[in-house]
C-alpha cells in the first residue's frame, strides 16, 4: 500500500452539528411538538420528547466529548419559542441558558457558530400564518435582534435558516413537515417570505455586530438523469436542481428568486452571505414519469448498485459531493460545509462514508477551491424529524430510554482527522481498508 497523507489547509474547521429541537428535549413550545402528537405524523409514534436532554444539562457532557476529541467548533441552534414564547415577552432566563451554553463551547475551545432557525416556529408563530405570511419578515428581524444582541460577544458565525428549500417543500409540498399543507400558493408564499426574511435577518445581525460572518445551510442533493440520452431525464434533472438546490442561493446572489410559476425580483437579498453553508448527504437519479406529478412528473432512485445506508434513506456517494462543490463554486463565497453524515446504528458505512467525503473535501481544497471547513452531522444520536428515533446519525450512540452514550469508533476515527488536520493511509487501512485500492493504488 502507499503511504500518504491527505491535509487539510491550516485553521480548518472540524466540527459537529446539531439543532436545538433534535437535542434539546422538552421543546413543547413549538410547531414540531404539537405535530408529533398527531399519530400518523411521526414513523412509529416517536416523539422527541426529552430528546438528548441538553435542556436539562447534559449538553455539558456533550461537549465535553467534542472538545475531547479534536473538533474546535461547533454548530448548534437556537429555539425561538423559547427566547419568544408568546409575541410580547422576551424570555431573559432562556437566553442566558443559551449564553451559558455558548460559553461553555469557548471553555472547551470549541468556537460555536449558532443558527437561528432549524425547522421549528413558536407555536404563536404559526398561529398568525407562520411563513406563509408577510409579518414573518418583522417577526424574525426582532427575534435575530435580540438574540445577536445578547450573544454576539461570543459568535463569529451565523446561520440565519437551515434548508429552507427543504423546509418549504417538505411542508408545504410534500406535507411530511408541519404544516403538513400540499399548496403551491402557500410553497410560493413561503420561499418569497424566507428570502426576505433571511434578508431582513442579515442586515440585523450586521447593524449588532459588524464583523459577524453569516450564511445558511443550504442542503443541496446531486440529482443526475436516469437516461442521459432522454431528453425529458435532463429537462427533470435540471428542474429540480433549480428547485431543490440553487433556487434560494441565486437570490441570495442576484436577488431573483427564480419560481416556476414566476420570477420575483427581490433585490435587498442580493449579496447577502459571507460564506456558503452546504449541507450534503447523497445523489439520486429522476426519470421523467408522468405517474408521478406530485413529485414534478419524476421518479427518483439510487443508482442500482449503491452503497446503501442502514435503512435504506441515503446512498454513499461522495463523488456528488465534489461535483456539489464544484457547482456552488459560481457563488464566490467562501463554503463551509455545515453538514454531512449517514444513518448508521452499527457504524459499518459511517467509517467508510466519512473518509470517503473527507477525501473528495481534500480533493477540492487541493484546487484551492475555498473549502474553509466540516461539520458532521451529528455529535450524538438525535430526534430525526418525522423519521423519529428510527435514524441514527451520531458520533456518539444515545440510549433513549437512560440517556446513556455509548462511542462508536468513527468517533477515534474523526477524531484523529480533526487532531492531524489530516487524513492519513493508516487511518484509511485501520478504519475503512476497502477503501484502500481506490484511494491509494499501487
Ligand atoms: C438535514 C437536517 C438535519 C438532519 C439531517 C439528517 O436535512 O438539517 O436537521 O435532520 O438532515
Amino acid at each position: 500500500m502507499a503511504k500518504a497523507t491527505f491535509s487539510f489547509p491550516r485553521g480548518f474547521m472540524w466540527g459537529t452539528a446539531t439543532s436545538s429541537h433534535q437535542v434539546e428535549g422538552n421543546n413543547t413550545n413549538n410547531n414540531w411538538w404539537d405535530w408529533e402528537q398527531t399519530p400518523g405524523n411521526i414513523i412509529n409514534g416517536h416523539k422527541s420528547g426529552l430528546a438528548c436532554d441538553w435542556w436539562g444539562g447534559r449538553w455539558r457532557e456533550d461537549f465535553d466529548r467534542a472538545g475531547e476529541t479534536g473538533q474546535n467548533f461547533h454548530r448548534l441552534s437556537i429555539e425561538w419559542s423559547r427566547i419568544q414564547p408568546t409575541p410580547d415577552r422576551w424570555d431573559e432566563d432562556a437566553l442566558d441558558h443559551y449564553r451559558e451554553m455558548i460559553r461553555g463551547l469557548h471553555e472547551r475551545d470549541l468556537t460555536p457558530m449558532v443558527t437561528l432557525h432549524h425547522f421549528t416556529d413558536p407555536i404563536w408563530v404559526s398561529e398568525t400564518g407562520g411563513w406563509e405570511q408577510e409579518s414573518i419578515v418583522g417577526f424574525f428581524e426582532a427575534y435575530t435582534r435580540k438574540v445577536v444582541e445578547a450573544l454576539h460577544a461570543f459568535v463569529p458565525y451565523w446561520v440565519t435558516i437551515n434548508e429552507p428549500s427543504v423546509y418549504s417543500i417538505f411542508g408545504y409540498w410534500y406535507g411530511l413537515f408541519p404544516p403538513g399543507k400540499k399548496s403551491i400558493r402557500g410553497i410560493v408564499q413561503v420561499a418569497e417570505n424566507m428570502a426576505r426574511a433571511h434578508s431582513a435577518s442579515y442586515q440585523a445581525i450586521h447593524d449588532v455586530q459588524p464583523d459577524a460572518l453569516v450564511g445558511l445551510a443550504h442542503h443541496y442533493r446531486d440529482f443526475k438523469p436516469a437516461r442521459n440520452w432522454f431528453p425529458l431525464d435532463r429537462w427533470e434533472t435540471a428542474f429540480q436542481f433549480q428547485i431543490f438546490n440553487d433556487l434560494f442561493p441565486d437570490v441570495f446572489h442576484d436577488g431573483i428568486l427564480r419560481l416556476p410559476v414566476k420570477r420575483k425580483r427581490i433585490p435587498e437579498a442580493r449579496g447577502t452571505q459571507d460564506f456558503f453553508g452546504l449541507n450534503y448527504y447523497t445523489r439520486e437519479k429522476l426519470a421523467f414519469n408522468l405517474l408521478k406529478p406530485g413529485d414534478s412528473f419524476s421518479r427518483r432512485f439510487f443508482d442500482p448498485g449503491a452503497d446503501l445506508s442502514d435503512t435504506g434513506f441515503l446512498a454513499n456517494e461522495p463523488l456528488g459531493l465534489y461535483e456539489i462543490l464544484q457547482h456552488i463554486r459560481k457563488y464566490r463565497l467562501p463554503i463551509i460545509i455545515t453538514e454531512n453524515g449517514v444513518e448508521d446504528t452499527d457504524d459499518h458505512m459511517r467509517p467508510r462514508y466519512l473518509i470517503q467525503h473527507l477525501h473528495q473535501v481534500w480533493r477540492a481544497a487541493n484546487f484551492n477551491w475555498p473549502v474553509m471547513g466540516y461539520f458532521h452531522w451529528s455529535l450524538v444520536d438525535n430526534f430525526e424529524w418525522e423519521r423519529g428515533w428510527t435514524q441514527r446519525f451520531g458520533l456518539w450512540e444515545l440510549d433513549v430510554d437512560t440517556q446513556a452514550r455509548r462511542k462508536r469508533s468513527s468517533v477515534d476515527l474523526y477524531a484523529a482527522i480533526c487532531r492531524d488536520n489530516a487524513l492519513s493511509s493508516d487511518l484509511i487501512e485501520q478504519y475503512a481498508p476497502e477503501l484502500i485500492n481506490g484511494l491509494l493504488p499501487g
